[in-house]
């Protein structure tokens, strides 16, 4: 077993052995990193046989949500379906270059002027821009449209709040941004403390950042009355969309009173999540708002579609270019795919899939704080042998750990997403079951303090692994 993985292909290599590579292209290439390539590098010499089956077993080591549930709560680690890969890697989308003339990158600009309406229509904003690369780019692209609407009004408001349960990014992009923190209470139900708030809610106070549902998977039914605290003191409301999945073709945020909005397409929208590919968090606006956007905007002249750069108050760029274009292309072809009933479906599905889980797990005895209150697309547990359970159910039954100790200490997190089946869920609540039985077993406890039980290397020697990560080796056994 020890055997499997990088050291496995250095053994196997023999003189003469190749995989096919295809031949060089015709035209005069210049190798740019040749200078900086190590040369004389010992490279095992395989076959294609032989490369192929070192990765595939690399890549069964790992775990993927392509083959187990991931749960990971907040990051709505969904199945993302790979036809939308394809339509984004076509040659008419792949193979153009941003310094092209508009006239020539028409059908771009068409899937980005349409991505706009589309996201306007699901979120009840007047105004989008495609350009920042991440839920956090959209915050920090929110607070500067905040911060320079009020800098146009000669009004000096340097505090933002958000509630106690918000995710780590929101307090992140504010102070990055040069503003003051505040952080507002929950009350018993999980939702904001009205009174808590109106008290923070100063004329030196910008922007209230909110996520709806919040991070412990539940909706704030004082929504309006939040925003009426919130406006009645010239301030703007904002809404962190990363929880965007539960409320689509429900509800809009524009609707709810929120002022800006940010939307990531890598949890929503068919682009998969994390693991430091690219993402994309396209920040919405109000009317009132528009014109701070960044720029370029896409607009429809006629039959043609133009990059406008002439907004009155614009904040400037965010990123080079358009955006992560091929997050945007997944975006559209999804959203194109499912119609408005297809992405209500979504969201019902999800928020379905997560009380069925909550439910199913409290009548096995497992604790839920807010567990009185349906939930919405994610559902929050309390343990108190969390770290072991995660770590348990990820090397015994190789299920994926639901985010911990976050938004509490001792929580964990669920968040099935839409893309389970029945099976699966029912699957992952009994190798819960399983372990939390497991868990009470003080041998078992006694055997977890020598390292991994099921893991071919059983305790990673950690010093050696980073120094050199492709040879990490397992630790002598005593
Ligand atoms: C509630 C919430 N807000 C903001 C973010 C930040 O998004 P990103 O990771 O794209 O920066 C996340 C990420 O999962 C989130 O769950």
């Amino acid at each position: 077993m020890e055997k499997r993985g990088v050291k496995l292909i250095f053994e196997e290599g023999k003189g003469g052995r190749a995989a096919y590579t295809l031949p060089r292209p015709a035209i005069e290439q210049r190798d740019l990193l040749g200078t900086y390539r190590r040369k004389g590098l010992n490279l095992p010499q395989v076959s294609e046989r032989q490369i192929t089956g070192h990765y595939q077993s690399l890549a069964e080591l790992n775990f993927s949500p392509y083959s187990e549930m991931d749960p990971l709560g907040s990051c709505t680690m969904k199945y993302n379906p790979p036809l939308m890969e394809s339509l984004a890697a076509q040659g008419g989308f792949l193979d153009i270059h941003p310094y092209q003339d508009e006239s020539t990158v028409q059908g771009t600009l068409e899937v980005m002027y349409y991505l706009d309406l589309y996201l306007c229509e699901i979120t009840g904003m007047a105004g989008f821009t495609l350009q920042p690369s991440a839920g956090a780019h959209g915050e920090s692209t929110g607070i500067m449209i905040g911060g320079a609407y009020f800098r146009s009004k000669g009004e000096r408001r340097t505090t933002i709040l958000a509630p106690d349960s918000a995710h780590g990014t929101n307090p992140a992009s504010v102070t990055n941004l040069g503003f003051d923190y505040e952080q507002v209470h929950s009350n018993d139900r999980g939702w904001v403390d009205l009174a808590d708030l109106e008290a923070r809610m100063t004329e030196d106070v910008a922007i209230f950042m909110l996520t709806n549902p919040n991070t412990y998977g539940l909706f704030d039914p004082h929504i309006e009355d939040i925003a009426d605290i919130i406006h009645t003191k010239g301030g703007l409301l904002y809404y962190d969309g990363a929880n965007l999945n539960a409320i689509m073709g429900k509800c809009r945020p524009g609707d709810l009173g929120f002022d800006i909005v940010h939307v990531n397409l890598h949890k929503t929208f068919a682009t998969p999540h994390a693991m430091g590919g690219p993402g994309a968090g396209p920040t919405g606006v109000v009317e009132k708002l528009t014109d701070y956007l960044p720029v370029p905007v896409v607009e429809r002249d006629g039959g043609r579609y133009r990059l406008n750069y002439d907004l009155a108050n614009t904040i400037g760029r965010v990123k080079a270019f358009s955006g992560n274009i091929s997050v945007l292309e997944k975006a559209y072809a999804y959203i194109l795919m499912l119609g408005p009933e297809g992405l209500r479906e979504v969201s019902e599905t999800a928020v379905l899939h997560a009380n069925y889980m909550q439910e199913k797990l409290k009548k096995r005895g497992f604790t839920f704080p807010y567990g009185d209150q349906h939930c919405m697309h994610e559902c929050v547990m309390k343990h108190e042998h969390i770290d072991t359970l995660g770590h348990l159910l990820s090397e015994r039954f190789k299920k994926l750990q639901a985010t911990i100790h976050f938004p509490g200490a001792n929580t964990y997190m669920i968040e099935p997403t839409e893309t389970e089946t029945k099976e699966s869920l029912d699957d992952y609540i009994e190798a819960m079951v399983e372990v939390d039985k497991a868990i009470k077993d003080p041998g078992v406890m006694e055997l977890l303090e020598k390292g991994n039980i099921y893991t071919p290397i059983r305790k990673v020697n950690t010093r050696k692994g980073m120094a050199r990560p492709c040879l990490v080796e397992p630790e002598k056994e005593d």
